[in-house]
């Protein structure tokens, strides 16, 4: 058992599979109790979910009514946590984002106060980020980043976990500021959300039609939360799934050897080693949370797309004709795997 980054304390071996238990069957509560009001797309809330226990922030990408408000709300509900939605606008400034200074007047005393913005919250959902101007954003994307805001040049920590899932609409482009790629890479995961099939279009209607609307109680409280992000670390992941993340990462650089014709012809610039811990660290939380304390190259290929899809830079040719990077991570990952055997 390794010492987890970012000063997570060892934990003892035994300790490991009791934790792994209680952890199962928090996962199982926090799944069913999401699924009340936000129904089918299991996948994506898994996602969600993994995303929350690696530390890290989502981008959502969906078409307008797809449920993306009832997830997050229900998701912030079961984990107990404060939830926030801030939409975004051509015309939100930072401090809308962030809070601002306020001069008071006290007892003939005048001092600035702090008004703490949308973004002290637990779980906060960043409607149509790419609505707003690129210093709106940015002003966002800093506290994912750093977990603090700085206005007129003292800090403020934000309120611990905090868990940002920005959305973006991919059919309405017009009049939009699309995140630069050093933005995007701020995104553990890039999630999309399809529209449902048939079966799952009547659940929908059948629960949302009705009288009274299901509703979301906690299941999870603030301690087994940080308990669970503790052990996502510590989980083992072999020479050989290191191996393979490092290879699929380098195999998505078009002047890597060995790289495939289509990236090769089609990539302008490949992932970074942020890419790659993006793809182990989700692969290892949903190693865990499907009950497994090793990393298995199914949780690989699970999490690659997710993972790359948004730090892939396209060339003309492919960005012109708007080919999903998706199919590039695949061929990469077809190939590292290759290289593997
Ligand atoms: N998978 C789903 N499960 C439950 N309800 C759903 C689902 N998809 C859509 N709905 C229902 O559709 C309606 C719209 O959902 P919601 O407001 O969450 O969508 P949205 O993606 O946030 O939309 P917008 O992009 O306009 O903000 C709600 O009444 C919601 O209950
Ligand atoms: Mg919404």
């Amino acid at each position: 058992v390794t010492a987890g980054a970012r000063g997570v304390a060892p934990v003892p071996a035994g300790e490991l599979e009791r934790r792994l238990a209680a952890m199962r069957e928090g996962y199982a509560r926090l799944v069913a109790a999401v699924g009340r009001a936000f129904l089918g797309h299991e996948e994506v809330v898994e996602l969600l979910l993994a995303a929350i226990l690696a530390d890290g922030h989502v981008l959502l990408e969906g078409p307008p009514g797809l449920g993306k408000t009832t997830l997050v709300k229900s998701l912030a509900r079961a984990l107990d946590m404060r939830f926030g939605r801030i939409q975004f606008t051509p015309d939100l400034m930072p401090a809308d984002v962030v809070g601002t200074r306020l001069l008071e007047e006290q007892d003939g005393q005048r001092r600035f106060t702090f008004e703490r913005g949308p973004v002290f919250c637990n779980v906060l959902l960043a409607d149509e980020i790419n609505r707003a101007t690129p210093r709106t954003q940015s002003a966002l994307l800093e506290a994912m980043q750093e977990h603090q805001v700085t206005v007129f040049g003292q800090r403020h920590a934000l309120e611990e976990p905090f868990f940002v899932i920005a959305t973006q609409n991919p059919i309405e482009m017009e009049g939009t500021y699309p995140l630069p790629e050093a933005q995007l890479d701020r995104f553990l995961l890039k999630v999309e959300l399809r529209a449902p099939g048939v079966a799952e279009l009547e659940r929908i209607l059948v629960a949302t039609t009705g009288g009274a609307e299901a509703e979301v109680v906690p299941v999870l409280d603030r301690e087994e939360l940080v308990a669970i992000k503790a052990v996502v670390r510590e989980v083992p992941a072999s020479s050989e799934i290191v191996g393979l993340v490092a290879r699929l990462v380098h195999l998505t650089h078009p002047e890597a050897e060995g790289a495939p014709e289509r990236v090769r012809r089609l990539v302008r610039y490949g992932a970074s080693p942020r890419g790659g811990q993006a793809v182990l660290l989700a692969a290892k939380a949903r190693a865990l949370v499907r009950g497994r304390l090793h990393v298995a190259e199914e949780d690989v290929a699970a999490v690659a797309r997710p993972a790359l899809r948004h730090r892939l830079v396209l060339g003309y040719e492919a960005e012109a004709s708007g080919l999903p990077p998706d199919g590039l991570v695949d061929e990469a990952l077809q190939a590292a795997r290759r290289r593997n055997a």
